[in-house]
């Protein structure tokens, strides 16, 4: 077993290292370096015994490395965010050179096709591909769409190498490159933050959450590496079959090197027919597995908790009463409804379920509002990130829920903006108060009354207070129209997030 693995391990330098001294494919002139206080890993391939060397413009960088087996590695210096540098690696009488480096903070983009989703296909795409002049010191790179049985050293291929963006390049084609959802997050993290920004996005269409995990990952929550996604899933119009961690293997693996500041993820869809009531597990649980390997290999730089986003699934079909997309909402915070939470530390999460768009061309399951879903990741980013205190990232959410004898006293842990509502709240009632209806189901809870952060929701359609068991909010796939939920923060910038919650009988 052991002797398979490491055969196993071997072929893949194998299959990378020819002697040749190079960097690693995804080191390349115009990239982004992970500046201090964390420090950039640099690594490649080159002939065994050898000598390396890194100078940045010059100044030597790090002490000199041997080649081993056929791969070197160097840990630079901390360098302040800025640039441009020349980095330069030597051995010997040979040297190869990256030039228009920048150190600032690399993102990892990761999820399936509404990360895909192009700067070309959004709403109001001319003006936003015309921004990418105004970015320069916002560098994309993405890695080319491949699979394995096996984890790469390196990556297979690059669908866009370390680049200045242009227009060109951000509308590269439908789900092609580049990435909106990462993009614009980039272009608005830069705004804030003032250093460079490196994008990497790694990610597919149409791809469960197990295709992404390690197998140590899913055996966590009880998965094996041979499941397989069925080709019926709803999504199957960008889909085919996938087999568990076969994009780990080939599409975050080999990154794992690189030291990152965080990652930001949009992915959900293709489970809530596959797996779902296991996605409050698989998440979380690829969520802890990539920091924890992302930390090791970087050699401790990347932060053994660091950022991790994600954007809550929108909306797929108006009138659906298929309860996947509301499962798979919640079971993305572990079943918590917000994040941070006690399980998903150091998380945020950009809610979008108010952002649908019928008439997408792309697929009702694909909304051209990527501003929104990026603006408020980023919101996120800025808070939980780099830690800007009082900035509001997370809608209302309550902090208690009171039965009283005709309704319920929703009370939210900020100030609320709400608008009427008939059906947004329902109640679980254990027997409904209807002709020869007795069954226990849920029952619309229409609006009341608000205040200034509570929210009274009638409980009339329940026979009685004794029967109301539950309440939930928000609980269909498309809960609104755009911007139209009833309820946001005082400002009306962020929408409360749906829960459901069991009451307790009085
Ligand atoms: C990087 O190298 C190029 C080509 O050798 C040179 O023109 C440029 O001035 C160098 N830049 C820096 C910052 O050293
Ligand atoms: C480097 O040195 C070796 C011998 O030491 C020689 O064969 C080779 O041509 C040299 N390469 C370059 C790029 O000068
Ligand atoms: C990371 O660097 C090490 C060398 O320290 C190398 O053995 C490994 O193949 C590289 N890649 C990954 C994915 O660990
Ligand atoms: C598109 O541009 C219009 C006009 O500037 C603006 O009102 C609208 O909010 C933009 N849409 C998105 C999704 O950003
Ligand atoms: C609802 O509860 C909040 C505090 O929990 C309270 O301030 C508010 O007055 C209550 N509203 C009503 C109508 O009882």
């Amino acid at each position: 077993m052991r002797l398979t693995a490491i055969c196993v391990y071997l072929l893949g330098i194998l299959r990378f290292s020819d002697g040749e001294f190079r960097f690693a494919s995804y080191y390349g002139d115009h990239m982004v370096l992970q500046k201090a206080p964390e420090r950039a890993v640099l690594w490649g391939f080159g002939p065994d015994d050898a000598k390396v060397t890194i100078y940045l413009s010059g100044q030597a960088a790090a002490p000199a490395v041997s080649v081993f087996a056929g791969i070197w590695r160097v840990t630079l210096v901390p360098v302040q965010a800025g640039g441009p540098y020349n980095v330069t690696a030597v051995f010997q009488n040979q040297s190869i050179t990256l030039t228009d480096v920048l150190f600032g903070d690399v993102w990892l983009c990761g999820g399936q096709s509404n990360m895909a989703f192009t700067t070309s296909q959004v709403f109001n795409a001319s003006e936003e591909m015309a921004l990418a002049s105004e970015f320069p010191h916002v560098r994309i790179f993405m890695a080319s769409l491949e699979q394995s049985h096996t984890e790469l050293i390196d990556l297979a291929g690059l669908e866009v190498p370390w680049s200045v963006p242009t227009g060109e390049l951000l509308g590269g084609g439908d789900f092609k490159h580049y990435s909106a959802v990462c993009w614009m997050f980039g272009r608005l993290l830069y705004k804030t933050l003032r250093y460079p920004i490196g994008l990497v996005e790694s990610c597919w269409g149409g791809t469960p959450v197990e295709a992404w995990s390690s197998p140590r990952a899913l055996r966590n929550c009880g998965l094996d590496r041979t499941n397989k996604l069925p080709m019926s899933s709803i999504t199957s119009m960008i889909s085919a079959g996938w087999t568990n961690s076969v994009l780990w293997n080939a599409m975050i693996y080999p990154l794992l090197n690189m030291t990152l500041k965080g990652a930001i993820w949009y992915q959900g869809e293709s489970n809530t027919e596959y797996n779902q009531k296991k996605y409050s597990c698989t998440f979380p649980s690829m969520i802890d597995d990539w920091r924890m390997a992302f930390h090791q290999s970087s050699g401790g730089q990347t932060a053994v908790d660091f950022p991790f986003g994600f954007v809550q699934l929108s909306t797929y079909i108006k009138s659906s009463v298929y309860d996947g997309f509301p499962n798979v909402r919640w079971h993305q915070t572990a079943d918590y409804g917000f994040a941070p939470n006690l399980r998903m530390k150091n998380t945020f999460m950009a809610v979008a379920m108010d952002l649908g768009d019928e008439m997408s061309p792309y697929g009702s399951i694909h909304p051209r509002d990527k501003q929104d879903v990026a603006y408020r990741l980023s919101l996120g980013a800025r808070a939980v990130a780099y830690g800007e205190k009082s900035l509001a990232f997370q809608g209302p959410f309550p902090n208690s829920v009171l039965v009283n004898d005709n309704h319920i006293n929703v009370t939210y842990d900020q100030r609320v903006s709400v608008t009427q509502s008939q059906d947004i709240f329902e109640i679980f009632c254990l027997m409904v108060k209807a002709p020869g209806d007795s069954l226990s189901s849920w029952v619309p809870a229409p609006i009341l009354q608000w205040g200034l952060s509570s929210v009274l929701v009638s409980t009339t359609k329940c026979s009685s207070r004794d029967n109301v068991a539950g309440l939930r909010y928000a609980w269909r796939d498309w809960p609104c129209d755009l911007k139209a939920c009833p309820v946001y923060s005082a400002d009306g910038v962020l929408p409360a997030p749906p829960f459901t919650q069991p009451l307790a009988r009085h």
